[in-house]
């Protein structure tokens, strides 16, 4: 390593500003910066400034092969500026250093990785994760992943994914934090801060954060994949933009554009949204790459040929190429024909320097190359730990009646459905460096949980889908999961073993890959051959608890009238096996509460709580009503609401009240409530704050998430809980964007969840 580094420094030093052979690229401020990328790019000729701007794939390389791969030969000829999902710190060193120490300026290569949630210890989905409403959690996550990352040579995380979702349909919901902008900016923070750390990557385990989709990625039209996007440019500052902006106030390092149109541009192409808002408005300083072959896809988009979206792109503020070949491919010609002038591509190939000087490339080309580290950081003790942890914070629990769950660890327990025996399906989409092997599948988590209190019986039960062709859809990556048996063969032996249990709990739903991107469905119902099983399993009698495996809100409607106990467990991560054993068994009381809507059905998608009155409103749960904003076959109510969540314990709500009943423009007034465990179980709370403004130079939603708590009561506890409302909580982007507050009446609104709560009137003089 040391030779290596040596030997970088002896061919790169003749090349090399003194300010960086001698003191370091990463130590100096702004100046010391510029002056660095100012002298590098003065010595670089157009084709290695191109380079820079190239994120080609890389085919995981493997140790030895880097010279003599495409990417090798690529890297050596300085026509590269960064590589991704590279699993092996051993890979990445090897092609590290042909760019240091081959390619004639030896600028290093950004090594990057859709590290999404979590690195080989797999925390929840984001969806389960933002579940948790625990922003502690969520950035602990995101630690944990760049300390893993890292010690296997990742400086760059794809993620935070902040798109906001009001589409179940979308697979895609399962990478983002649901359909809430107070929430989503939240959770865009903190995991910015969990992959950058506090230290402006002066340490060598914080890794740069990618804010992605940029923009409004998860509204595309019939909740299919990659489809066009198009709403009010108030909406989007009101609804959507609230957690890209959070995460660029946070300092992340870079932006991912986004696949859909925006306003009929490609988002790579949207010069208003990548320069204007992002820059402009935002401040941003990072830079801007594209998503999987996003240039190169504005082709079909009807933008022109390679040559014409490249230059569309650069011109729009997009730094990076990811993989469409456009910028190395067709920019020298586009600048000779006057299509694009150096300034564009200067301004690209600085940020994309600045961001490897930020995280001290220069200085150490190997800074994030230290196979020492891997042994005892990847999926150490700890970390597992803190995933399982957090698992048990994300599942949500929609339904239990009489008290069936926690279970207790006696007598005979019968665990069936196709995700009981899985452990490639525990992790859930983007889990790219997971390691199946060293998971537990819920089955033998089940077993250990009861050692030897009880009997554990298992069957599948039913395939995911009857039909195999879907199924091979959906757990594609390593993760089949098909039993080669018939259908009548898999449920002869399920009821067989409920027959000899005392109580059952049945493991249904989806599959890790039946959501994520490319996984959109027009129906969200239990496939057909999982319902059947469920209900020859109620026939017998026996209390059932439903787990249901999902990476988007599912419609549960029969369920919910059906089964007794349903807890809604996402995709748990590499340790969901024990988290759900941990809930299951009563080791601690489930917290979760949902952060999107669940339907009643797909036909009242998209849904969501923060929606405007209607001028012919009617009550949510009440019957059709001719002439009134509804549906004949469906009240407009959803399943389960925005927020809800239950516990092993009940918690009780009072005293809500108002410091004041007037606030002025330069004041707060503080909303509390006392909450209060009456039940039996030692549990944690998530005490919500909504507020609605009355009147509107625009209308206003019925309702704003608006400050949010998660708090642990003892039973029998109770607390006071306060929430500041400042006027910037009331602030909205009005017609001419203008983010204002208006003057009038105002309701504050407090309680479990977005449908049960208290309401307290205010006005803003
Ligand atoms: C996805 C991104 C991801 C990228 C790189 C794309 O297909 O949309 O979320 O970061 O691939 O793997």
């Amino acid at each position: 390593m040391k030779l290596r580094k040596l030997a970088y420094y002896f061919v790169a030093a003749s090349l090399m500003p003194l300010s960086l052979a001698s003191c370091g690229g990463q130590k100096g401020g702004d100046a010391e910066m510029n002056a660095f990328v100012d002298e590098l790019m003065s010595k670089m000729t157009l084709e290695e400034k191109l380079g820079q701007l190239n994120l080609p794939a890389s085919d995981d390389i493997t140790t030895g092969q880097a010279k003599s791969s495409n990417i090798g030969t690529m890297v050596a000829e300085g026509k590269v500026g960064g590589v991704f999902n590279i699993k092996g710190v051993e890979k990445i060193r090897d092609l590290q250093r042909v760019a240091v120490e081959e390619s004639r300026l030896g600028i290093p290569l950004l090594f990057g990785m859709d590290v999404v949630h979590g690195y080989e210890t797999v925390f929840p989905i984001p969806l389960g994760l933002s579940c948790t409403w625990d922003m502690e959690a969520v950035e602990t996550s995101a630690r944990i992943a760049a300390r893993e990352a890292s010690s296997a040579g990742i400086c760059w995380t794809f993620s935070p994914m902040v798109d906001i979702c009001r589409d179940p349909r979308w697979g895609r919901a399962s990478e983002g934090s649901g359909e809430d902008p107070f929430l989503g900016a939240a959770v865009a923070r903190a995991m910015v801060k969990g992959y950058q750390g506090d230290d402006n990557f002066k340490s060598n385990d914080e890794i740069m954060a990618c804010v992605k989709h940029f923009a409004l990625y998860g509204a595309p039209e019939g909740g299919r994949d990659y489809n066009t996007v198009d709403m009010s440019r108030q909406r989007m500052f009101n609804e959507y933009f609230a957690p890209y902006k959070a995460g660029a106030e946070a300092g992340a390092g870079s932006f991912m554009t986004s696949f859909n149109t925006i306003d009929g541009i490609p988002a790579t192409a949207n010069k208003w949204l990548l320069t204007d808002v992002l820059r402009g408005m935002w401040g941003f300083d990072g830079f801007v790459v594209t998503d999987y072959t996003a240039i190169l896809e504005m082709i079909d988009h009807g933008m022109g040929d390679l040559q014409q979206v490249s230059a569309l792109a650069l011109k729009a503020g997009t730094d990076m190429d990811m993989v469409a070949d456009g910028f190395n491919g067709t920019l020298a010609q586009s600048l000779e024909e006057g299509k694009v002038n150096l300034g564009q591509i200067d301004a690209a190939v600085r940020r994309i320097l600045e961001a490897k000087y930020k995280l001290g490339l220069f200085e150490d080309p190997y800074k994030y190359i230290d196979p020492s580290r891997g042994e005892k950081e990847i999926y150490s003790q700890a970390n597992l730990e803190e995933a399982r942890r957090i698992a048990t914070e994300s599942f949500v629990l929609l339904k239990n009646d009489n008290n069936v769950l926690p279970l207790q660890k006696k007598g005979k327990i019968a665990l069936i459905g196709p995700l009981a025996n899985t452990a490639a399906n525990m992790p859930g989409t983007w889990s790219v460096a997971a390691n199946f092997e060293r998971y537990k599948t819920l089955y033998d988590a089940f077993k250990e949980a009861v050692g030897d209190e009880a009997e554990v019986l298992y069957a599948k039960g039913s395939n995911l889908e009857a039909d195999p062709e879907l199924e091979a859809y959906a757990t594609m990556f390593g993760r089949e999961m098909r039993d080669p048996r018939s259908e009548k063969e898999l449920l002869d032996e399920a009821l067989r073993v409920a027959a000899r249990a005392d109580v059952i709990v049945a493991a249904l739903g989806e599959s890790s890959e039946y959501s994520g991107e490319s996984s959109s469905r027009t129906i969200i119902t239990l496939p057909e051959t999982q319902h059947k099983l469920l209900e020859a399993l109620l026939a017998t009698g026996k209390p059932v608890v439903m787990l249901n495996f999902a990476g988007r809100p599912t419609v549960m409607t029969w369920e919910a009238e059906h089964v007794p106990a349903i807890l809604n467990v996402w995709f748990g991560g590499s340790e969901a096996g024990d988290a759900i054993a941990d809930v299951v068994f009563g080791k601690v009381s489930p917290s979760g509460k949902l952060t999107m809507t669940m339907p009643r059905s797909v036909g009242q998608v998209p849904i969501y709580y923060n929606h405007f009155n209607t001028g012919r409103p009617k009550a949510d749960d009440s019957k059709f009503e001719k002439f009134r904003s509804g549906y004949i076959d469906s009240p407009n109510a959803p399943l389960y609401p925005f927020g809800y969540g239950l516990s092993y314990t009940t918690f009780d709500y009072s005293d809500f009240t108002l410091s004041a009943d007037e606030m002025t423009e330069d004041g707060s007034i503080t909303a509390s409530v006392v909450v209060t465990n009456n039940g039996k179980y030692d549990a944690d709370e998530i005490v919500q704050l909504y507020l609605r403004d009355m009147v509107g130079s625009s209308v206003r939603p019925v309702k704003e998430l608006k400050g949010f708590q998660r708090i642990s009561l003892r039973a029998g506890e109770s607390r006071k809980v306060e929430f500041e409302i400042t006027p910037e909580l009331l602030k909205f982007y009005n017609y001419e964007l203008e983010f204002v507050c208006e003057p009038g009446e105002f309701l504050a609104m407090v309680g479990p969840d977005s449908e049960r709560l208290s309401v307290l009137p205010f006005t803003l003089k």
